[in-house]
């Protein structure tokens, strides 16, 4: 097995770090390869996705993935942005599914900015299509106006757009993880006003009939903004697309206590993946030992459970993460009073030792 190693900009490479040394202590056989991405590699090789990075990332198995951005490169051309890093890996990699599981873990009940009766023991799961819709939708661009009489008079645009099969492929993956929990899905659309909803909300029904035992509901995307903080816990798994899931799946780490606890996984079709924390590159606090590596280190639990196959020392890390944070440590994001206040490497020393200490050990599989 071979990992793609990809920290990018700002805390990028401090969160990943801490989970490579997690991944590390486990035991397990794989190998990694580190390569530049966004502005990193912008810098070094003059492009955000160099031809190198993405021929790793091609032939890896799995992507471990940092973060990529930095407010001084909002000046370049849009094709040459971090950004276009992360949405060039999704697109060429075929990552359409991407799970961002909400969890709000017993010891943070208190970090959220929702009253705790709201969030205690909340355990959602938000599956947002990754390759389609209006990130991707073609025409866009600027034009002026057609008098070309006023700079002001410019126009942009962007189409939202989703092909049948891209909705269907991403219904089945929903179907088929709400199949495995809670056996309710909402489908979050905007169907009231636009087209592509509309057809979003029709195929989502269609595929349903091949999953009668899933309850499905459908959800406009602002009254599915309003639930979450209203109540979160009748959800089960939301399913939408890349627009309304990159918004919904911020407010929903809010409920968790703090975005940087949250991970994700990038599916493809076949299982490979990319694993990387929901959060942004954070260049205010990068480099500052502060940033929380929790989202990262579960990241690397799903990579180990979605492509690697190793179910038991996912739950390994997702348990000494539990039990670390049950002893009171805290990074400065869900630090409240009480709690140890400690630093990204302190924290990913607290997962380690966690790790060691007999109770969390379990055998793990060989591939
Ligand atoms: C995310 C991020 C990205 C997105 C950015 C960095 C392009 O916000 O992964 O949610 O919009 O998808
Ligand atoms: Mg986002």
């Amino acid at each position: 097995m071979k990992i793609a190693v990809l920290p990018g900009d700002g805390v990028g490479p401090e969160v990943v770090a801490q989970a490579l040394r997690v991944l590390q202590c486990l035991d397990l056989k794989f190998e990694t390869e580190m390569a530049l991405v966004g502005g990193a590699a912008y810098e070094a090789q003059g492009h955000p996705l160099p031809p190198a990075t993405l021929a790793l990332a091609t032939a890896a198995d799995a992507v471990l993935f940092g973060a990529v951005g930095d407010w001084k490169y909002d000046k370049l051309e849009r094709a040459l942005r971090p950004e276009q890093a992360i949405l060039g890996l999704r697109k060429q990699l075929g990552l359409f599914a991407n799970f961002r599981p909400a969890i709000c873990y017993e010891q943070l009940t208190h970090a959220s900015s929702l009253k705790p009766e709201l969030v205690a023991g909340l355990d959602i799961l938000i599956i947002r299509e990754l390759t389609g819709d209006i990130y991707f939708g073609q025409p866009r661009g600027r034009r002026k106006a057609p008098d070309g009489a006023f700079a002001g008079a410019d126009e942009a645009f962007d189409t939202m757009r989703y092909a049948r099969p891209e909705i269907e492929r991403i219904a089945h993956v929903a179907f088929q993880a709400a199949r495995k929990r809670g056996k309710k899905l909402t489908s979050v659309d905007k169907a009231n006003v636009l087209e592509t909803f509309q057809f979003w909300k029709d195929v989502v029904t269609q595929v349903h009939t091949e999953y009668p035992e899933v309850q499905l509901e459908h959800m406009y995307v602002d009254n599915a903004a309003m639930q979450l903080v209203r109540a979160p816990k009748a959800f089960d798994v939301i399913v939408t697309g890349n627009m309304f899931g990159d918004i919904l799946s911020d407010e929903a780490a809010m409920l968790t206590g703090s975005i940087g606890m949250l991970p994700s996984a990038s599916l493809d079709a076949n299982g490979k993946g990319l694993y990387e924390p929901s959060h942004g590159s954070a260049p205010d606090i990068a480099g500052k030992d502060i940033a929380n590596p929790l989202a990262t280190i579960l990241s690397a639990a799903m990579m180990l459970r979605f492509t690697l196959n190793q179910t038991s020392a996912a739950e390994r890390i997702e348990s000494a993460v539990r039990s670390v944070l049950g002893s009171g440590l805290r990074t400065a994001d869900i630090w409240s009073a009480g709690g140890t206040q400690v630093g990204t490497r302190a924290m990913g020393d607290a997962v380690v030792a966690a790790l060691a200490r007999p109770g969390t050990k379990t055998i793990t599989t060989e591939r």
